[in-house]
């Protein structure tokens, strides 16, 4: 059967671009036993791709040269050669950037069943982003009611979900995010009691206004100059969750910048690094409580699709300039 789909055709340095990727025709191999043929109909562009097909140490192993790249995606079981998926399932996991992918079951993340919401959502709110919301603020972030709860990347897919469950819990919240319309979009859509512009000349003045009494809490999507400075108005006892490092467009030179370890000390402030995969074991949870709330109108999420497979090579780089209006999607 032929289809075509993206590889990996040169290894990029820092953030990958259209010229790192090739869309080819191929033809879809015949099943094993234990495999099912997916049509894939829509996959996810996450920032994290970019730590994929670089060389670099990561916490996965780098996306190989001519290898289809790696996403998630989801799609139509069209044949299976597994006991547990029949033709027909709506399926969600790492199936690529590609239009059929034939995988085991290792490669599934879960069936997807809500079927009076739209299925892109599962590789989006009810997917990799959500879950990182969730686990990220209920079990690590873990903010107390009242307290100050800043998002950097808070118009983004995660740092909007994340912001609207803080502020669920009680907690005052503020969204940093690049641009007066996102800023505003923090406050106006996303329900963030203050949005902070970091491209603004006044930047570290309106974070102040936006924190009178300092932030308790910060959910850390960029790292670099506005975690700088969000660390300087930490509060004693402060949480701080490192999930993703946008600011950074290489790690190679080491990246520079103010040291906190100060502020860590003097305000006895807790670090910690984040990963979405563990936390798997949370995933049937937070897709119950995120479409529940979506259903109910609790949770606002926001989507930006392109179409068509060709869309994919010049992806990811739209997350690293901020021309994504939401959790990326490519429809094919
Ligand atoms: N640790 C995990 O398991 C995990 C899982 C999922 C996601 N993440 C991380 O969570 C973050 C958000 O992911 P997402 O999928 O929700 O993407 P997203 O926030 O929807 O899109 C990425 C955003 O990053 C911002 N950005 C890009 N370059 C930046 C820079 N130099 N300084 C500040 N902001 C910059 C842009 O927003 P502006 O327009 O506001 O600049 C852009 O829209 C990413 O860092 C990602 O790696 C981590």
């Amino acid at each position: 059967m032929a289809h075509r789909e993206v590889v990996l055709s040169t290894r990029p340095a820092g953030i990958p671009g259209p010229e790192h990727f090739t869309v080819q025709e191929a033809t879809s191999p015949p099943l094993q036993d234990g495999q099912v043929r997916v049509r894939v109909t829509h996959v996810s562009v996450d920032p994290a791709m970019r730590g994929w097909v670089n060389a670099a140490a990561n916490y996965s192993r780098p996306v190989g040269l001519g290898e289809v790249m790696r996403s998630f995606s989801v799609g139509d079981v069209v044949e299976s050669r597994h006991p547990g998926y029949a033709e027909g399932d709506v399926v969600m996991g790492m199936l690529g950037w590609q239009e059929l992918a034939v995988v085991g079951a290792d490669a599934i993340w879960r069936r997807v069943t809500e079927t009076d919401l739209p299925r892109s959502l599962s590789v989006g709110v009810l997917g990799l982003t959500g879950l990182t919301a969730w686990a990220g603020v209920t079990s690590v972030l873990r903010p107390r009611p009242g307290s100050t709860v800043v998002v950097s990347s808070a118009a983004g897919a995660v740092g909007s979900v994340a912001g609207q469950l803080a502020a669920s819990m009680g907690c005052r919240t503020v969204g940093i995010a690049g641009g007066p319309e996102k800023a505003a979009r923090c406050v106006e859509e996303f329900g963030f009691d203050a949005g902070v512009d970091y491209r603004s000349s006044t930047f570290l003045a309106d974070l102040a206004a936006a924190t009178p009494d300092g932030v308790d809490h910060y959910f850390d999507n960029t790292s670099g100059p506005i975690t700088d400075a969000v660390v300087a108005r930490l509060n004693p006892f402060a949480s701080m969750m490192v999930c993703g490092t946008a600011a950074y467009s290489s790690w190679d030179p080491w990246p520079q910048g103010p040291r906190m370890e100060r502020v860590i000390l003097t305000q006895r402030a807790r670090i910690e690094g984040f990963l979405a995969f563990d936390h798997l074991d949370a995933l049937p949870d937070a897709v119950a409580a995120l479409a529940d709330l979506i259903r109910s109108g609790d949770l606002v999420h926001r989507e930006h699709t392109l179409t068509g497979i060709e869309a994919a090579p010049g992806s990811i780089a739209m997350l690293y300039s901020g021309a994504n209006d939401g959790k990326l999607v490519i429809e094919l």
